[in-house]
């Protein structure tokens, strides 16, 4: 028997990404975020969205920018992710807290943070008030990663990266599990 629940946000698995930009004054910029997701094949596209009520400082930044980076943490990385989910940019500089440095992106003008090893370079391309959140699109212009989660095709590999996965329901961080089959392959015995 199912049981209606309250309406709540939910979805997943949720990543714990963290999106950076710089600010007017060119200092560094970043927060932990739930809420993105990809969204277009072409252009490449993602799409990130921030409290727009709670006054973000990473949202003052990529609005003022019009660009941004998307880094996906490893799990290895969980404590200083969620300090950066916690602690806002207008009280302290979250990277030194953590000790985190990092280099300006290739093709975007915006911070990559070094420590994370896959990083998505996004220009914005849309912006819409949805309830309580800002959503941003990012047409997404450069990739980068570090050749140790390559796979031999030189792929991105997530199991090499094992990202870092976030359930909103329970405040809980997870690691994501084993691959179990392959995508458009294992449905297809159902086909007549
Ligand atoms: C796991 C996790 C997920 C979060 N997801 C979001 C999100 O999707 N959108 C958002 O606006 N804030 C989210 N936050 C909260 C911001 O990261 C947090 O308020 C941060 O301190 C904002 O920093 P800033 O003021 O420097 O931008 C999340 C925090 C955590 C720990």
């Amino acid at each position: 028997m199912k049981v209606n629940q309250k309406p709540r946000t939910m979805m997943f698995p949720a990543p714990a990404v963290v999106a950076s930009a710089y600010d007017e004054d060119g200092k560094a910029d970043c927060c932990t975020l739930a809420f993105a997701t990809m969204c277009s094949h072409r252009p490449p596209a993602v799409m990130i969205a921030i409290n727009t009520t709670l006054k973000r400082k990473t949202l003052k930044s990529i609005l003022h920018s019009k660009e941004f980076a998307v880094a996906f943490p490893s799990v290895e990385h969980v404590a200083e992710t969620d300090y950066i989910g916690t602690a806002s940019g207008y009280d302290t500089d979250k990277l030194a807290d953590v000790g985190f440095t990092f280099k300006n992106a290739e093709m975007v003008n915006a911070p990559i943070i070094n420590e994370y090893k896959v990083s998505l370079e996004c220009k914005v391309m849309h912006i819409a008030e949805v309830g309580s959140h800002t959503q941003i699109t990012g047409e997404i212009v450069n990739v980068q990663a570090e050749e140790d989660v390559l796979n031999e095709k030189g792929r991105i590999s997530f199991e090499k990266l094992n990202p870092l996965g976030y359930d909103d329901v329970s405040h809980t961080y997870f690691e994501i599990g084993e691959p179990t089959e392959r995508a458009f392959k294992i449905g297809l015995k159902f086909k007549k």
